[in-house]
């Protein structure tokens, strides 16, 4: 795999250097056109806008983020479709061991999945990224992923290789502190466990020129408000869940996004993804035809925008490292052609 990389590679500097890379300088988030939305705020960069701890990369996961509001609880026993198991808001959200509503729907979840490490305040990975593996819009989509490219991740996690270009953003920091804290041992089983899973439908795409009003989670979660008029989309991508109670108070694994997209994104989006526009190069070369990924490489399709756009955007920032493979391809590629890309990415089956 290793070797047909790079043969391509060699194909895509070609294509570069004939096409001029003029936009490569890294951008300002206080600047009108960073993808702000990704991050989960609606508005660039400001004065007053809260910013990430500092957070040293041996620090302690749970020291880098700011303390959290208490903890919602109303004492109810909530329940979901097709499921017998009940569980309050706070149990739900245990840190430490979080509900699993659906214990069929996985094999065995190794410990650290299902419980994270409370002494070396690692959180467990199923919090975040369900027991499921499905992952929300605000942090990762890890089922069906290769188990190489899940330890590549960690290892650049780790190295300080892997981090958000917004400053506000601060859940990838606690993200980034786990690896160093977790054996190989329990890497191993992470990778195994996420691998085995299939990444399964999970984003509904709409295109459209008005969007539900939202308001965002401390985490980045945008959820909708019903009572509220209807707004342009402007520049954004809005990304809201399908059954918000359900996602934000239950945590149910089984039900997905809606991603509003400005109308016209998914053609353009598909030029670019399909014959590189002149821009750029094929993703299905590398990512496989239906960029459901091939050998190594993580499959692209179906996943929620906003996680998409955050990756495209930070390896253009230089804050995501890929070793000189997807940084060439991002290189030539504005805020509203990756934009247009994440939409289209976003509608196709995973
Ligand atoms: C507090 C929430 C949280 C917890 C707990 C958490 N993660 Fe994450 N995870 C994130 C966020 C946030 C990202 C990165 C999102 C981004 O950069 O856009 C991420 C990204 C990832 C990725 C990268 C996926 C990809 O497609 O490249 C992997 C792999 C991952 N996490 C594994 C784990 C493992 C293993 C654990 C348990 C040890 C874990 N996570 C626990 C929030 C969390
Ligand atoms: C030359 C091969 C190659 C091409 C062409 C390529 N990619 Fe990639 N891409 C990779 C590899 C390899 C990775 C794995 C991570 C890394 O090495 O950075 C990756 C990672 C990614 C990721 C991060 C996935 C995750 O789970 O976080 C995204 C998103 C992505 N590519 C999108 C694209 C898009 C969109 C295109 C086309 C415009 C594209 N890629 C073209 C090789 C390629």
């Amino acid at each position: 795999m290793k070797s047909v990389t790079r043969l391509i590679l060699v194909g895509l500097t070609g294509v570069l250097a004939s096409t001029g890379s003029a936009l490569s300088q890294t951008a300002d988030p206080g600047s009108e056109d960073w993808p702000s939305w990704a991050y989960g705020f609606l508005a660039p960069l400001g004065e007053g806008d809260r910013v990430a701890l500092p957070c040293p990369l041996d620090a302690n996961p749970r020291s880098c983020r700011h303390p959290s509001a208490p903890e919602f609880e109303d004492g109810i026993k909530h329940s979901l479709p097709d499921t017998d198991l009940k569980f309050t808001a706070r149990e739900a959200d245990n840190g430490y061991g979080p509900a699993d509503w659906y214990p069929g729907d996985h094999p065995e979840m190794p410990d650290i999945v299902r419980y994270g490490n409370e002494a070396a305040g690692v959180r467990a990975c199923s919090l975040c990224h369900y027991p499921n593996g499905q992952g929300k819009m605000e942090n990762a989509h890890v089922s069906g992923l290769p188990a190489a490219y899940i330890l590549q991740q960690l290892d650049l996690f780790e190295a300080g290789d892997r981090r958000n270009s917004d400053p506000r953003k601060d859940n990838t920091n606690e993200m980034a502190r786990m690896p160093a804290r977790l054996t190989d041992e329990e890497k191993q089983q992470i990778a195994e466990y996420f691998s085995a899973m299939p990444f399964r439908q999970w984003v509904r795409v709409v295109e459209t020129d008005m969007v539900p009003t939202v308001r965002i989670t401390n985490g980045g979660l945008m959820v909708p408000l019903e009572d509220e008029p209807l707004v342009p989309i402007g520049n954004n991508i809005i990304e809201v869940p399908e059954h918000p109670e359900r996602m934000e108070i239950m945590r149910d694994p089984r039900s997905g996004f809606v991603t509003y997209v400005p109308l016209g994104s998914l053609a353009k989006g598909e030029e670019l993804v399909t014959t590189g526009g002149g821009k750029t190069i094929q993703c299905g070369l590398c990512h496989g035809p239906g960029m459901q990924g091939l050998g190594d490489i993580p499959g692209i399709a179906g996943r929620t925008a906003s996680y998409t756009m955050r990756q495209l955007w930070d390896i253009k920032q230089g804050t995501r490292k890929s070793n000189g493979i997807m940084e060439p391809v991002v290189q030539n590629l504005s805020a509203e052609d990756l934009r247009n890309i994440v939409a289209y990415l976003a509608s196709l089956p995973p």
